[in-house]
């Protein structure tokens, strides 16, 4: 009981520090965390397939232009308008440099 009354608190503030941590983790950990959510449609490199584009190894102003239109809806699109919306412009920004680096 003793140990429980101390180790759950414990636990928690631990675990919570974790989880604190991982969104101020450098920026090239950062960026793969970002980049997930678009690699779950793009691919881990980046490359497409069927309907979904190649953003891989695309030039990072085109991309970043690209995601800048989609947020302001100067670009069409059926879903990277939503997706756009949620990243700001130094995040946009990482991820055309992160995506324009593949092959
Ligand atoms: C749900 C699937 C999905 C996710 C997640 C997704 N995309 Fe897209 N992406 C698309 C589709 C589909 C298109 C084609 C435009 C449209 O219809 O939305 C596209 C188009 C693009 C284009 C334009 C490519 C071109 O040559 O026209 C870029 C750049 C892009 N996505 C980057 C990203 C980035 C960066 C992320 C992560 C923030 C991301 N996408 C997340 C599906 C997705």
């Amino acid at each position: 009981m003793r140990i429980n009354r101390v180790g759950l608190p414990l636990l928690l503030l631990l675990t919570s520090s974790l989880f604190m941590t991982t969104p101020s983790a450098n920026g090239i950990e950062r960026v793969k965390i970002l980049a997930g959510n678009c690699s779950t449609c793009h691919g881990p490199q980046g490359q497409g397939y069927e309907v979904i584009p190649r953003i891989g190894g695309l030039d990072k102003d085109d991309i970043l232009k690209l995601l800048k239109d989609f947020k302001s809806g100067e670009e069409t699109s059926t879903i990277m308008d939503r997706h756009a919306k949620g990243y700001t412009q130094q995040e946009m920004e990482q991820l055309a440099d992160y995506f324009s680096k593949m092959e």
